[in-house]
């Protein structure tokens, strides 16, 4: 199929997952397997970003995974620095946000987050909305406060709330998730992006995510165009049921 041609999604959204049971495979740590995963981020996103596809967002570290050992915590947390204080993404143009909460980053990652922001806020080749320390819990919790705030503040009229307000409260406001993926067999969405989820289509697939490549990529992007998106409304007119 010619994937050219085909209805290409603008914000795709990735729950990273099977880092630790793809190194389990080959006999490696889990860290070698964080590893390969990260290093995979940057082969999607150039990929992704030369079929056209504007947004990505990647689930790289949840606040429940601060729940794992402080040596995976640690390997993780140092890889997101090296990575965050790298050039590679800003060579490529491309522009790097954040969601997530800032509590309890180390000074260490909130420095290599506030500094990739700011060298990337201005490239215009994609960008990566990077969910590090995230929860879509969380997140709604931080918007219905700041909201909070205005309000005592007289900044809002509650009257007037509507989807588009609150949106703006959120991490990031961004324009919805159209296809969501997730990658080593699980089924479930782990409190991620509740809110930009509401009419997306889901695709899972069994593969660990240092092995979800080009290939694999494609394969989700033609799927989703074979998807008939009705949110909520009835059947394209030209469709037989
Ligand atoms: C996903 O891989 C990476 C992060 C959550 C940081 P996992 O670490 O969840 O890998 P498995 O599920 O143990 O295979
Ligand atoms: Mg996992």
């Amino acid at each position: 199929m010619e994937i050219d041609n085909l209805n290409i999604p603008n914000h795709i959204a990735i729950i990273v997952d099977g880092n630790g049971r793809w190194a389990k495979k080959r006999g490696l740590s889990r860290s070698m397997g964080h590893k390969a995963g990260s290093d995979n981020i940057e082969v999607l996103a150039k990929h992704v970003f030369d079929r056209g596809i504007k947004i990505l967002s990647f689930f790289v570290f949840s606040t429940e995974n601060f729940k794992r050992s402080k040596e995976e915590v640690d390997y993780l947390m140092n890889l997101f620095i090296t990575k965050f204080n790298s050039n590679t993404f800003n060579k490529k143009n491309i522009k790097i946000i954040f969601s997530g909460r800032r509590e309890p980053l180390d000074k260490d990652v909130l420095n290599a987050i506030d500094s990739i922001t700011e060298k990337t806020k201005n490239n215009t080749g994609g960008i990566i909305n990077f969910c590090l320390n995230y929860g879509g819990h969380s997140e709604i919790i931080d918007a219905t406060k700041k909201i909070a705030e205005d309000y005592k503040n007289g900044k809002i009229d509650i009257d007037n709330l509507n989807e588009e307000i609150y949106q703006k409260y959120l991490y990031q406001d961004l324009p919805p998730i159209d296809l969501l993926i997730r990658t080593s067999g699980e089924y479930r969405i782990s409190n991620f992006m509740l809110w930009q989820l509401s009419y997306s289509e889901f695709y899972f697939t069994p593969i660990y995510f240092p092995d979800f490549k080009e290939k694999e990529l494609d394969e989700a992007i033609i799927e989703f165009s074979k998807r008939n998106r009705r949110f909520g409304g009835i059947k394209n007119e030209t469709e037989s049921n």
